[in-house]
This record gives C-alpha cells, sequence and structure tokens, in this order.
C-alpha cells in the first residue's frame, strides 16, 4: 500500500511508513493527511506497530505552508493535522517515529504523536508556527508539555526555539540518538521485541498510558481484569513457572 507522498512496507514485526516528499522537505499536505488516515484505518484493523520515518535525511519540515497559507477560519476548525495525528496517537499498537533532521511545526507534532521517538544527531526539533502568525495546533501545546514539562514546552512555544539532538535527548523529547544509518534498525529492532509481548497487555498498556488522568488507576484495575483472565496470561505464565521448575530441578540433580 502507498500513496504517492507515503510509502508503506510492510516489515514483519511492524509497518514502515515513509514520509517521501523530500523536494519539498517531507512537508505534509492534504495528500499526506489522506494517506496517513488510510495508514490508520488499515492499523486500527491490523493491529501492528508502526514504525514513521522520513526521506532524504529530513522527517518532516511542517505542514505545507504553501497549503496553509490558503486555509481560512473553517479549515482551522476542522482541524485537519491534528485530527489526523490524535488517530496516529490513537492506534491501538506502538507508534515509533525515527527523527532524522527537521522535524519542525507540524512535523514536530506528529513525532509528538508518537509512543516512542529516535532521534538522530542531525535533529532539529521544535515549533516556528508563531513566526508564521499561527499557533501549534497539532498537539504541541499539550503533548509538548506532557512529554517535556511545563517550563521548556513554554519557552520553545514562545520563542520558537529548535532544540538539537542532544537537548533533545536531555529533555525527555527523544529516548534515544543513534547514527542515522543505524537508526531504522533500532527502530526495527524495537518493534520486534514488542512483537514478541502479548498484544493484548501491550494494547492495554497503551490505553492506560493515553488516559487522562482522571481515569488512574480504575482503568488500569479494568484492563488487568480483562487480562487476568486471558488463556495468553495463563500460558505466558505457566510457561515461566515450569521454565523455573525445570531448571530448579536440574540444578537439584548435580
Ligand atoms: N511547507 C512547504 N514547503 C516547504 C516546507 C513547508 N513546511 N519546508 C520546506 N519546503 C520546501 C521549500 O519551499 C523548497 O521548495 P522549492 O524547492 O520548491 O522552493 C523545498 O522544500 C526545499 O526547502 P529549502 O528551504 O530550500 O531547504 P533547506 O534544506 O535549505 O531548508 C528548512 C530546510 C526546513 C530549514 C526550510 O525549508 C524551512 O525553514 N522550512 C519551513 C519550516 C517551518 O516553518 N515549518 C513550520 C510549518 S507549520
Amino acid at each position: 500500500m502507498s500513496g504517492e507522498s507515503l510509502r508503506v512496507e510492510d516489515r514483519g514485526a511492524f509497518v514502515l511508513a515513509t514520509l517521501d516528499r523530500s523536494e519539498k522537505r517531507n512537508a505534509i499536505d492534504q495528500d499526506l493527511v489522506d494517506a496517513l488516515h488510510a495508514l490508520c484505518a488499515r492499523l486500527e484493523v491490523e493491529r501492528r506497530t508502526l514504525v514513521i520515518t522520513g526521506s532524504g535525511g529530513t522527517f518532516a519540515a511542517g505542514a505545507d505552508i504553501a497549503q496553509l497559507r490558503e486555509r481560512r477560519a473553517t479549515d482551522a476548525l476542522k482541524g485537519i493535522n491534528t485530527r489526523c495525528f490524535q488517530r496516529i496517537r490513537a492506534l491501538p499498537m506502538p507508534v515509533i517515529a525515527v527523527l532524522d533532521g527537521y522535524a519542525l511545526g507540524g512535523g514536530a507534532e506528529l513525532a509528538y504523536a508518537a509512543d516512542i521517538r529516535i532521534g538522530t544527531p542531525s535533529l532539529k526539533i521544535g515549533n516556528p508556527e508563531t513566526g508564521l502568525g499561527i499557533i501549534a495546533a497539532a498537539g504541541a501545546t499539550w503533548r509538548l508539555k506532557e512529554i517535556v514539562g511545563d517550563a521548556l514546552a513554554t519557552e520553545m512555544l514562545l520563542t520558537g526555539r529548535i532544540l538539537g539532538a542532544d537537548e533533545a535527548l536531555a529533555a525527555g523529547l527523544v529516548s534515544t540518538v543513534v547514527e542515522s544509518h543505524a537508526a531504522l534498525e533500532h527502530a526495527a529492532s524495537l518493534a520486534e521485541r514488542i512483537a514478541a509481548l502479548d498484544p493484548a497487555a501491550t494494547q492495554a498498556t497503551k490505553r492506560a498510558l493515553l488516559a487522562p488522568a482522571s481515569a488512574h488507576p480504575e482503568i488500569e484495575l479494568a484492563e488487568q481484569a480483562v487480562l487476568f483472565e486471558s488463556p495468553e496470561k495463563q500460558r505466558r505464565m505457566t510457561e515461566f513457572l515450569e521454565r523455573r521448575g525445570a531448571k530448579r530441578a536440574t540444578e537439584e540433580s548435580r
């Protein structure tokens, strides 16, 4: 499955989506938004880990400014990027963003929608929207605060300051920085690790992580109640205990 500007590849343990409009620094236009919605529709059913990246040494240099300039109040209220990134955020399985080069404006907000962010040394991430006469309305004003805390998010959003890889790592905006050539491989190893875990438990964990503060701890208890009845939990725990038992028996017979 692929659109003109979004390459989608099945990689076994995960689906790899590459923003592929490098001549425009992968600026997110309506076609890309449509392709991302189509991908979400697939992953809401197929329930696979998504790794999202950009081509040409750039993640995404923002929403497409040529299209943004033409948008009016009614377009703003539709939340074209906002709804798309919320849908990505709400995907049942984890979303891993590989951030090489620029992740600016809407590109940064797409990155904030991921569950796990991996940077490369060339990363430049932030929200220059106010310099264009608009606000960062696709998640930055609430998600960035959650990720890096109030002080830095406020400074970034009010000054348009762009963080390099080291600062992004120190702020927890990316969980690791990996050389560009190895970053996808690292994302693949995380996706493979996730694929070995119980998908129902992974999805329940993601739902609990995304729930508002007021939903805790009831949401964890409800999720756990379902999992405590699952045959997969029984199987995994029995396998662990039997393995331990077998190991102990071998040690005792020595
Ligand atoms: N929207 C639309 N087009 C964009 C774009 C965006 N957000 N970002 C880059 N492009 C286009 C440029 O217009 C240029 O197109 P052209 O060759 O047809 O003129 C092409 O991508 C290459 O951009 P260029 O500026 O020449 O690349 P660069 O490597 O010198 O600089 C950036 C890269 C990211 C620093 C620079 O393109 C930039 O500042 N982009 C806008 C960032 C921004 O404000 N984003 C927030 C938007 S909400």
